[in-house]
């Protein structure tokens, strides 16, 4: 049968041809000249009613069988140039190094805050943490500070609420304008022998220069045992600054006044940095022994408790440290800064 014939051929024809077709719209074009309207196939179909009549079911099931093969050719070859065409132009190269995500860092402050809560770790001190939105009461009266001691003036200090100035009298809310508040809150809490350490935010009413800012951090230090002395305070402090700062930190305690304290002092320190600042020392803590007044504001027995209490500012420890000379570059999150610690 001469059709048959025909068909073998074209049917062969067409499935290579739509393998071979490059891109979609080349196996289109290839899919109508078989099977469009006047393609190959289509006339093959037409010339079906030209067989004898007993011929026509074979010649029509070879037809169809053909065509289906065509056809399904065709599907799968649309399937693999449609994945083709969806991938990038330039294909990936695998084994170029994997992009980084660039690990952050901790602020040096919170570097230095980590390093002298370690040291004191070491000693036997636990952390210990208190509000930063106080009253008067833990901040200044509890702690034997006088009504009319100029740290509680408006000037100095953020009260909150009406006006934001202070009440005339009375316990008014505040930003804590130091740690020490956190004494009273541990002392009132717990019973003796008590060793903490607290870090944490302050707030004063400052201008802000190379060397003051409105917030700052202190580290906050209290032990009360019995027979505590200021010896006891000296060799840790001096123990702690030695671990942090290096070995050829000296210490100067020189006498100071607090109203929480008796005796106070000042402690200076010198290193090369500060020889290197031009100067012999630089103020970096105060301290003291807890005042009788203090221990009876919280229910302690002065008679039986004895401790001394300090407060670091941690900026300053920070700028000796890595060499900051202006304080401002702490807080302006600048990772171009940042990024040398
Ligand atoms: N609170 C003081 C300040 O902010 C620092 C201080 C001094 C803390 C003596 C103390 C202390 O615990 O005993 O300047």
């Amino acid at each position: 049968m001469p059709l048959l014939d025909d068909l073998a051929a074209i049917r062969e024809q067409a499935i290579d041809s739509l393998k071979a077709a490059a891109d979609l719209p080349s196996l289109e074009q290839t899919k109508g000249a078989y099977l469009g309207a006047e393609g190959r196939f289509t006339t093959l179909l037409k010339q079906l009613g030209t067989l004898p009549r007993e011929e026509r079911p074979a010649a029509g099931k070879a037809i169809n069988a053909a065509k289906q093969e065509i056809e399904t050719v065709l599907q799968a070859r649309r399937d693999a140039l449609e994945l083709l065409a969806a991938l990038p132009k330039h294909p990936t190269d695998f084994t170029l190094p994997g992009r980084r995500r660039t690990l952050g860092y901790l602020h040096p402050l919170t570097q230095v805050t980590e390093d002298i809560v370690r040291a004191f770790r070491h000693l036997g001190f636990a952390v210990a943490d208190g509000p930063e939105i106080e009253d008067e009461y833990h901040c200044f009266d509890a702690l034997n500070t006088p009504a009319d001691h100029p740290a509680r003036d408006a000037q100095d200090t953020f009260f909150l609420g009406e006006g934001e100035t202070r009440p005339p009298q009375g316990n008014g809310r505040l930003l804590r304008t130091h740690t020490s508040s956190v004494q009273i809150r541990v002392m009132k809490s717990r019973t003796p022998p008590i060793r903490i350490v607290v870090p944490g935010r302050v707030f004063r009413r400052d201008n802000a220069d190379a060397t003051h800012n409105p917030t700052f951090h202190q580290i906050e230090g209290l032990y009360v045992d019995k027979g505590v002395t200021v010896g006891d305070l000296k060799g840790t402090v001096e123990a702690v600054f030695h671990e942090v700062l290096g070995a050829d930190v000296k210490l100067r305690f020189r006498p100071h006044y607090f109203s929480y304290t008796e005796p106070s002092f000042e402690i200076d320190f010198t290193n090369s940095l500060v020889k290197k600042l031009g100067k012999d020392w630089l103020e970096i803590a105060g301290c003291g022994m807890v005042h009788p007044a203090v221990f009876e504001n919280v229910g302690y027995d002065p008679e039986i408790w004895s401790g001394w209490a300090f407060g670091f500012g941690i900026e300053r420890i920070a700028m000796l440290r890595y060499e900051i000379t202006d304080i401002r570059r702490l807080y302006e999150n600048d990772v171009r800064f940042l990024r040398q610690f």
